[in-house]
C-alpha cells in the first residue's frame, strides 16, 4: 500500500520505517530540510535501538523514502498518517495547532479517496475536528480514524512490530478494512485489535498514560514512607508484583518520570478538566508527587554535605529520561543539574547517548566526559540518575579510589545498599 507519514519525530519516524519494513510503500514528510536531507543519507535526528538498521535497509530498498513536499506525498499516497508533535502550552494544554495545520494541507492536497490516520497524542474530539477541517477545504471522499500509539523510546521499533495491542477509533467499515490489511503482516490476534468510537480511543491513550505515571508516583510515596519506618521498597516491590492484579511493571519508585509524553499528558488531560468543570483530584496528585520526588532526592545531597554544595564537586551518570534513548526531554536530569549550579555545585557528566542534548541547555556550565570513570575524578559525590545497564555492575573499587569522598546518591535504586556500604561506600536510594 502507498503511504505517506506526515511529521519525522519519534512516533512519525518509528511508524514510517516499520511501515516500510513490512512491505509497505513509505514517504516519510517533515517541514524541517536538515532532519529531511539527513535522513535521506540515512543520519538519524535521535538515538533509537535497531532504527536506524530499519531506515538505511528500506532506504536502500527504495520502500521509504523521505521528503519536504507534503503536497506531493499526499497526492501519491493511499494513506496519510498524521504523525506531528502536540507540545504543551504555557497553560498546560495541548497544543494541536500543528495537527490541525496538516488537516488543512491534507485537505487542500486531496486528489480522491485517503483513509486519514492520526497518530498524534491529541485531545478527545480532535478526529472529528480534523475531519472537519479536511472537508472544508475538499469535496473527495475520505475517512478520518485516530490510531493512538503506544511505542516506548528505547523499544520503539519492536513496540511498533510487536504491538501488545491495537487501538483504533474508527466508524466507517471501509476504513476499518484498510486499516487492517496495513497492519495484517504483524498477524496480530483479533482480541488485541479493538475498534471502538473516536474518543474513546483518544481518551484510551492518556488514560493509559497517565495510569502507569500513577503507579510510579504512587511507588515514589510509598518508597518515601518506606525510608521513615524502616521498610526497603525494593523488597515492598517484589513482594507487590507477585499479585497478578498489581504486576512487576511500573513499580520503580526512584526520582520521578521525565520524558515527552507522562508530564504533558497529565497537564493536557487536567486543562481538558478544567474546561469541563470536572475534577480529577488522583491525576493532579501524581504530578505533584513527581516534581516534589526531585526536591526530595535534592534534599538528601543537600542534608548530607549540611547544605554547603557550593564549590563541592558532583559526578552525574545518566542524563536522558530514562535508557536506550539520547532524549532529555523533561528528564530529571534538568531539574538536578539546575538546581545544583544555582547552589554552586561544580558538576562533570557522563551519559553514553544523551551527552549533546544536554550540552545544547547547559552548554560549559558543566564538564562533559565520554566515559564515567573519568567524570569521577576528585569529585565528592556520584549520582545515578537513569538506570542505563552499563551503569548496573560498576567497578566499585574504582569508584572508591577515584571519588574525593565515597558517596552514592542512587537515583534509580541500582545497588544494594548493605553491599556498598561493607565496601566502605556511603550509599543514599529511594525508600531503603
Ligand atoms: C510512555 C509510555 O510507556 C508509552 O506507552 C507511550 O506511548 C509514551 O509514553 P516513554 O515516555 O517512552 O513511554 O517511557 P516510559 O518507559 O513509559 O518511562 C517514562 C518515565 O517513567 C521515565 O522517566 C522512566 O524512567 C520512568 N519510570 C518508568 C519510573 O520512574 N519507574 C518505572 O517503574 C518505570
Amino acid at each position: 500500500m502507498k503511504i505517506c507519514v506526515i511529521g519525522a519525530g519519534y512516533v512519525g519516524l518509528t511508524a514510517g520505517a516499520c511501515l516500510s519494513e513490512i512491505g509497505h510503500n513509505v514517504i516519510c514528510v517533515d517541514n524541517d530540510k536538515v532532519k529531511i536531507n539527513n535522513l535521506k543519507k540515512s543520519i538519524m535526528p535521535f538515538f533509537e535501538p535497531e532504527l536506524f538498521e530499519i531506515v538505511s535497509s528500506n532506504l536502500k530498498r527504495r520502500s521509504l523514502s523521505f521528503s519536504l513536499d507534503i503536497s506531493d506525498a499526499i497526492k501519491k499516497s493511499d494513506v496519510c498518517f498524521i504523525a506531528v508533535g502536540t507540545p504543551q502550552k504555557a497553560d498546560g494544554s495541548c497544543d494541536l495547532s500543528s495537527v490541525f495545520d496538516v488537516a488543512k494541507q491534507i485537505g487542500k492536497s486531496i486528489n480522491g479517496y485517503k483513509l486519514i490516520v492520526n497518530k498524534s497524542t491529541s485531545l478527545i474530539g480532535t478526529t472529528e475536528k480534523i475531519k472537519k477541517i479536511i472537508q472544508l477545504e475538499t469535496s473527495s471522499d475520505i475517512d478520518v480514524i485516530v490510531n493512538p500509539e503506544f511505542l516506548s523510546q528505547g523499544s520503539a521499533v519492536k513496540n511498533f512490530l510487536k504491538p501488545d495491542r491495537l487501538i483504533i477509533g474508527a466508524t466507517s467499515q471501509r476504513a476499518i478494512e484498510i486499516f487492517k490489511k496495513i497492519y495484517s503482516p504483524l498477524l496480530i490476534s483479533s482480541e488485541r485489535f479493538v475498534v471502538m468510537d473516536e474518543k474513546s480511543a483518544e481518551m484510551t491513550k492518556y488514560a493509559s498514560n497517565i495510569f502507569l505515571a500513577t503507579k510510579i508516583s504512587y511507588m515514589n510515596e510509598i518508597a518515601n514512607l518506606c525510608e521513615k519506618v524502616g521498610a526497603n521498597i525494593n523488597n515492598v516491590k517484589l513482594g507487590m508484583s507477585y499479585d497478578n492484579r498489581i504486576g512487576d511493571k511500573f513499580l520503580n519508585s526512584g526520582i520521578g518520570f521525565g520524558g515527552s509524553c507522562f508530564p504533558k499528558d497529565i497537564e493536557a488531560i487536567l486543562s481538558l478538566a478544567k474546561e469541563f468543570n470536572c475534577n480529577l483530584d488522583i491525576v493532579s496528585s501524581v504530578g505533584l508527587v513527581n516534581k516534589n520526588q526531585r526536591k526530595i532526592f535534592l534534599n538528601k545531597i543537600l542534608n548530607k554535605f549540611n547544605n554547603n554544595i557550593p564549590n563541592k564537586v558532583f559526578s552525574i551518570w545518566g542524563l536522558s529520561f530514562k535508557p536506550d534513548t539520547s532524549d532529555v526531554r523533561c528528564s530529571p536530569s534538568i531539574d538536578i543539574i539546575s538546581f545544583l549550579l544555582d547552589c554552586n555545585a561544580k558538576i562533570n557528566v557522563y551519559d553514553p547517548k544523551a551527552n549533546n542534548n544536554i550540552k545544547d541547555m547547559f552548554k560549559d556550565k558543566i564538564s562533559y566526559f565520554d566515559n564515567p570513570y573519568e567524570a569521577l575524578q576528585n569529585a565528592d559525590a556520584l549520582i545515578i540518575l537513569t538506570d542505563w545497564k552499563e551503569f548496573l555492575s560498576p567497578d566499585f573499587n574504582k569508584i572508591k579510589t577515584l571519588l574525593k569522598t565515597s558517596i552514592i546518591f542512587d537515583g534509580r535504586n541500582l545497588y544494594d545498599k548493605n553491599y556498598l556500604l561493607s565496601l566502605g561506600i556511603e550509599y543514599f536510594g529511594i525508600g531503603v
